[in-house]
């Protein structure tokens, strides 16, 4: 496991919010599973997507004070920062302004996230107006949607737009099927991806494995491209 701190960008281990941690005791095993994988910065993600998860902002800034303490009190040195995981929609540059935590650790970044089979041209255009609004989109788990998967020029064309990419850690380790696997070694190969971060889930279903991940893109791609993807990219949204 690295020596360095890792940051997790995405992850959902607010308790009681989403689809996440179920309690606090879990959220706190979790903590504890995110420290082992050598992980020491968290920007926790609740999703947001109309209709699915509308928890309202109030109960998730509770929530999040209530596991900001109890890692005190379990002395877990792991920084938390509020996040969200943002489904993208038609109505978003409106839902961004008025609701808060809607954007990563208070910055301008948005981790936005597409269905699966969401359109070539909605996610360019969708990327385009978070732009224009001044935010910065960073697509959450790009190896899922069909589109990019279809053709990886997709990719290469909103990053050149200005978004931002980010993989999931299992993903990489191939523990979502051999073909999502081999797409994401060629994201980093090409050195299309910008982020890893582990989606975690729970403590005993769709676990953290960020260290095992960055572990592996270590070996594989060297230190200088693991390091900007686990620490110093992630940095700079924590940074602002
Ligand atoms: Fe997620």
């Amino acid at each position: 496991m690295p020596e360095a701190g890792l940051i997790d960008i995405h992850c959902h281990i607010i308790p009681g919010v989403d689809d996440g941690a179920e309690s606090l005791e879990d959220a706190v095993r979790m903590l504890r599973m995110e420290y082992a994988q050598g992980v020491r910065k968290i920007i926790a993600t609740p999703h947001y997507r109309k209709q699915y998860f509308e928890t309202p902002a109030e109960i998730i800034k509770r929530q999040f004070g209530l596991l900001k303490r109890a890692a005190v009190a379990a002395e877990i040195d792991i920084e938390l920062y509020l996040g969200c995981e943002f489904h993208v929609n038609m109505d978003m540059m409106e839902i961004l302004k008025e609701r808060e935590t809607s954007t990563l650790a208070g910055s301008r970044y948005v981790l936005s996230e597409f269905s699966g089979n969401s359109e070539p041209s909605f996610i360019r255009e969708r990327i385009y107006s978070l732009l224009s609004g001044g935010y910065r989109p960073v697509v959450a788990h790009v190896e899922r949607y069909r589109a990019a998967r279809d053709d990886i020029s997709l990719i290469e064309e909103i990053k050149e737009m200005g978004a931002l990419i980010q993989v999931n850690a299992d993903n990489i380790l191939g523990k979502e099927g051999f073909g999502t696997g081999r797409f994401c070694r060629k994201l980093l190969k090409e050195g299309l991806a910008d982020f890893v971060a582990s989606d975690c889930h729970g403590s005993e279903r769709r676990i953290t494995r960020l260290g095992e991940a960055f572990d592996y893109v270590r070996r594989k791609y060297g230190s200088s491209c693991a390091g900007r993807l686990f620490i110093e990219n992630p940095q700079r949204i924590i940074n602002k």
